[in-house]
């Protein structure tokens, strides 16, 4: 085994955070990404051990979320949103320049192992389109040419700070921080800016609350009532559900239903 015991014990620690110890799954392939660099084969296996659940299991969700990574990652990993309001607003362009100039494609790494370069979905962050991510720290209102000094200054070791949070630190670093092990940098950098502001700063002026909520809703009798109702439903649903194949048990062999377990139609077209 090449994860070191320190790791292991980490790895316990985080499961131990959890009433079901299995919920630690995503922190504790954050926590492997750290220390090994990618989601590797004995990664897994690990997980699989202190979790007691299968490899497969483990497999399933590291296969399943892009930020779990199977393959080396840069120091620094560059993400360029090309999700449909981002790409109107540039971030297509960006992505093609940054190709270009770093000589790799998509979720490619370049030859001195600085940057990887993947083009990200949405993160939530439209209202400053074009944007870009450094190990998840958001880089706004970007454009061709600033994405690729931002990348030159990375490659060049530079001091980078992003637009709404910390200053830059390698992949690694950021990915301990994700597996629930934080750094000093909590505190850096403001945490929303003005255009994701703007909605509350209106509301404020002009003294727009939310709706009280009715007293029906909120008492615990109409809230157990509601779970009664619903659980109820579900009930009355599941066996209306169930009683075509009890029909079909009771009429005769499962050979009179389709192979998508229909029964068949009463004209007999099939
Ligand atoms: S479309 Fe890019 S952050 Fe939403």
């Amino acid at each position: 085994m090449t994860i070191a015991p320190e790791t292991v014990g980490e790895l316990r620690e985080i499961a131990a955070r959890y009433p079901q110890s299995r919920s630690a799954l995503l922190p504790m392939l954050h926590l492997l990404q750290s220390s090994e660099g990618f989601v590797t084969a004995e990664a897994i296996e690990v997980c699989a051990d202190v979790l007691d659940i299968s490899a497969a299991e483990v497999s399933g969700v590291a296969t399943f979320y892009t930020m779990y990574k199977r393959r080396p990652v840069g120091d620094y990993h560059v993400g360029v949103c090309t999700n449909t309001l981002c790409a109107v607003m540039g971030g297509d362009l960006i992505f093609e320049r940054l190709k270009d100039h770093l000589g790799v494609g998509n979720d490619e790494t370049t030859d001195d192992g600085k940057v990887t370069l993947e083009h990200i979905e949405c993160n939530a962050a439209c209202d400053y389109a074009p944007v870009m991510t450094v190990n998840w720290e958001f880089f706004d209102n970007q454009t061709p040419e600033s994405a690729v000094a931002l990348v030159d200054d990375l490659a060049a070791g530079n001091v980078v700070t992003a637009t709404r949070g910390a200053r830059v630190c390698t992949w690694r670093e950021a990915e301990r921080v994700l597996a629930g092990f934080p750094d000093d940098r909590a505190d850096d950098g403001p945490a929303a800016g003005p255009a994701s502001l703007a909605g509350l700063k209106l509301a404020r002026e002009r003294n727009w609350r939310a709706p009280e909520p009715s007293s029906e809703s909120t008492t615990g009798d109409a809230i157990a009532a509601d779970q009664a109702a619903k659980s109820s439903r579900t009930e009355s649903d599941v066996a209306v559900a169930a009683s075509p194949a009890d029909t079909a048990d009771s009429a005769g062999p499962k050979s009179d239903s389709n192979s998508d377990g229909k029964a068949p139609d009463a004209g007999g077209t099939h």
